[in-house]
């Protein structure tokens, strides 16, 4: 009995300990060390959102598309040197990602609020996704906190790693499950194009040369986006680009998707059915996105010791 609970206590204390200092993410990571960080953060945010719309969906998608290149460690906000091929010229990114100045924004603020450089670009990318999102109306949740700042970016992997709007299901399946992602979380991540918009290059071919598509949802955008040039022309991913809602899914389900890859989800294959729920049921969409948007930020997380607390977000200490 009595070995039995000081045995008990072993494990307790184990645990407890393996808890402080393991390299695990926490949402209570800056409680102590800065109080005021993700409130600084929401503030710059929900001001930027009030600006524009858009930059909500843009910095969500920056979240995205760190996280999907070596994890979430901020690499897709090094501007390049002798020693950095930026992230930022790769193919889905040059022309394309923004939100960077409020990133900037956000961090001198930030860095002003807890009197030192505490709070990692990477961690204030999940933030500002989050907040995105609920200032979008969107759902909310808890972002787990404590990811480091690499020291290095890749062109070639974000080439790589970052899908093309041009992929059918089975290699967007794939392209996540290298993440770690499974098909319900492409699904419900893909659930970000309720919000933002895209450019006339990147649905070009869907709207002039595909078969599953609404024909007048294609007059529609052909409008817009001429067989040549206005390649940088916009078009909303759905037709409600500043609200959180389900209509991204609603359209998929009437050959109104406007990616090719947006369509890949609901053509016949096994996200139909995920599709038509979705589409149907914002709180079923709304929980498992949340959950999803967890699972993709704990994506290869630097923790610890690995990588540092970046004074610019811009560029390696
Ligand atoms: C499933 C694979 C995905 C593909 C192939 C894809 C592709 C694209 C493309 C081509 C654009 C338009 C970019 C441009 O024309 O400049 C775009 C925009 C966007 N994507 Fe994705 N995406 C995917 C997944 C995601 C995920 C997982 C999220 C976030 C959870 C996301 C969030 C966004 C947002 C919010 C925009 C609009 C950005 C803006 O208006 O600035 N995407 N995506
Ligand atoms: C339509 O498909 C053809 C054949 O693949 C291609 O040559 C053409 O460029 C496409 N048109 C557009 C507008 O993408």
């Amino acid at each position: 009995m009595a070995s039995g609970s000081l045995f008990l206590g072993a494990i307790l204390l184990f645990s407890f300990s393996t808890m402080a200092f393991s390299d695990s993410l926490s949402p209570y990571f800056y409680h102590k060390v800065c109080p005021q960080a993700l409130p600084t953060i929401r503030h710059i945010v929900f001001d930027a959102v009030r600006q524009e719309r858009r930059m909500g969906a843009s910095l969500l998608r920056l979240h995205f598309h760190d996280c999907f290149v070596n994890g979430c460690d901020a690499s897709i906000l090094l501007d390049s040197t002798s020693n950095i091929d930026s992230e930022k010229n790769a193919l889905p990114n040059a022309n394309s990602a923004r939100g960077f100045e409020v990133i900037d924004r956000i961090k001198s603020a930030v860095d002003q609020a807890c009197k030192r450089p505490v709070v990692s670009c990477a961690d204030i990318l999940a933030v500002a996704a989050r907040d995105s999102v609920v200032a979008l109306g969107g759902p909310s949740w808890e972002v787990q906190l404590g990811r480091r700042d690499s020291t290095t970016a890749s062109k070639t992997a974000a080439n790589n790693d970052i899908p093309s709007p041009f992929m059918d299901l089975p290699a967007l399946i794939n392209s996540f499950s290298k993440q770690g992602l499974n098909v319900k979380d492409l699904v419900a991540l893909s659930g970000g194009h309720t919000l933002g918009f895209a450019q006339c290059r990147t649905f070009r071919n869907r709207i002039y040369n595909e078969t599953n598509i609404d024909k007048g949802f294609a007059a529609q955008r052909q409008a817009t986006c001429p067989r040549v040039g206005g390649d940088s022309n916009l078009a909303p991913l759905d037709p409600t680009p500043a609200y959180f809602d389900t209509k991204y899914f609603s359209n998929l389900v009437r050959k109104k998707g406007l990616l090719h890859s947006d369509q890949a989800l609901f053509n016949g294959g096994q996200t139909d059915s995920l599709v038509k729920t979705y589409s149907g049921n914002i709180r079923v969409f709304a929980k498992d996105f949340a959950k999803s948007m967890v699972k993709m930020g704990n994506i290869k997380p630097l923790t610890g010791k690995n990588g540092q607390i970046r004074v610019n977000c811009r560029k390696v200490n």
